[in-house]
């Protein structure tokens, strides 16, 4: 199988992957692929943070033309994946001189879908792009061509507790991927004083008290599969416990009311209203817990504010660390680097990120506490 996710957090992902027992891990471009059976996809979809969709090839093959391309798709048994009265959706990635557009591919791979099903049974399934049975994906790099039953449906960042978004809310999977790459366990405070909508925030809490990313799924693609094994489904779903009582805090806070109550029904719809507390505050006034832990903030970035209010923020932002940050790992995610030089804290680790299609930076900085700044 395949699991996908962003770039820079491959890494993650292949350590979540070996956690749940997967086999053969391997770190590719954007995603990690591996094996396991049903059971593995099952706790695939259900258990991983860091993963947007789980693939499950059902052809690898070589084509340099259309009829090449027909030909290798009508070659799968799809009476095995799909029912004449179902619907489908393709989802193409092609980067192949062979072919001109993902659109054309698969338009091709549809045709022989739903022609071998129409020559077998005398009625052909249609297309749905919005909830459609199957979902299939097609991955076409050059003449190497594969051609995968997508086991989540829906992306896997949407994890079903999210009712309210702010002005620029993190993806879900980017924000636990940002957690887990610094390494926090949940053994150690947790904050983020620009909170927004409370993604970081949820997804902290989620990973400290071992609540799976599924929880709150309505259903994932497998379970339209012919093959579906509900009392199998069930029993992944029940191999976790969630930790009960663990000594930490989970504290954010925002400078925006409207922020602070869309964190709030957030928070509230992820049942985790006992485990995290927010305040309506601008980040100089924020106190975290004064045992130390992780601050993981997603800042406001260039796009939306003048320059110099940007870095009249990020240097308020340094300000604010050196003064009541002390015994804090903080890390940071911009995209904008000259922005990121007004904290004037000395980085102690630097990783590459995409926010969506914007390249940024996640700088560390760890701010101790006494004399040794
Ligand atoms: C990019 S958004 C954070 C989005 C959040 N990670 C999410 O997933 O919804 C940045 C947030 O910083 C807040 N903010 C801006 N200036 C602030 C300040 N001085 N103190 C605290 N929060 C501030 C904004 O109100 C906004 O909600």
């Amino acid at each position: 199988m395949v699991a996908k996710t962003f770039k820079g957090l491959e890494g993650v992902l292949a350590e979540e992957l070996t956690g749940i027992g997967a086999e053969e891990v391997i770190i590719l471009n954007r995603a990690v692929s591996f094996t396991g059976d049903k059971e593995m996809m099952y706790r695939a979809n259900f258990r991983l943070r860091t993963a947007l969709r789980i693939l499950r090839p059902v052809i690898n093959a070589k084509v340099k033309n259309e009829v090449q391309l027909y030909n290798a798709v009508k070659s799968i048994q799809w009476k095995d994946y799909l029912e004449n009265r179902d619907t489908i959706a393709i989802d193409s990635v092609v980067v192949s001189e062979y072919f001109g557009n993902s659109m054309f591919v698969s338009q091709k791979v549809k045709d022989a879908i739903v022609d071998q099903l129409r020559d077998n049974t005398g009625r052909r399934p249609s297309v749905n792009t919005e909830n459609p049975t199957l979902k299939i994906n097609v991955h076409l790099a050059h003449d190497d061509l594969t051609v995968s039953l997508d086991s989540s449906g829906d992306s896997l960042h949407k994890r079903g507790y999210r009712v309210s978004q702010g002005l620029a809310p993190l993806s879900e999977v980017l924000a636990a991927g940002m957690i887990m790459l610094t390494g926090w366990k949940g053994n150690t405070n947790f904050v983020d004083p620009m909170c927004g909508s409370g993604t970081l925030l949820i997804e902290a809490a989620m990973i400290a008290f071992d609540i799976p990313p599924g929880v709150f799924r309505k259903s994932f693609g497998f379970e339209r599969w012919p093959d579906f094994d509900n009392e199998l489904y069930e029993k992944v779903t029940e191999e976790t416990e969630e930790k009960k009582n663990i000594d930490i805090t989970i504290a954010g806070a925002d400078i925006s009311r409207r922020s602070i109550e869309s964190a709030g029904r957030n928070i509230l719809n992820a049942m985790l209203g006992k485990k995290i507390s927010i305040s309506l505050k601008p980040i100089d006034d924020f106190i975290p817990p004064a045992s130390g832990g992780l601050a993981v903030i997603n800042p406001p970035y260039g796009e939306r504010m003048k320059l110099h209010e940007l870095n009249s923020l990020y240097t308020r932002m340094g300000d604010a660390f050196k003064r009541n940050f002390n015994g804090y790992d903080v890390w940071i995610i911009s995209s904008d680097i000259d922005a990121l030089k007004k904290i004037g804290l000395r980085t102690s680790q630097k990783l590459n990120l995409y926010n969506g299609a914007l390249e940024c930076k996640y700088h560390k900085y760890e701010i101790y506490r006494g004399s040794k700044k």
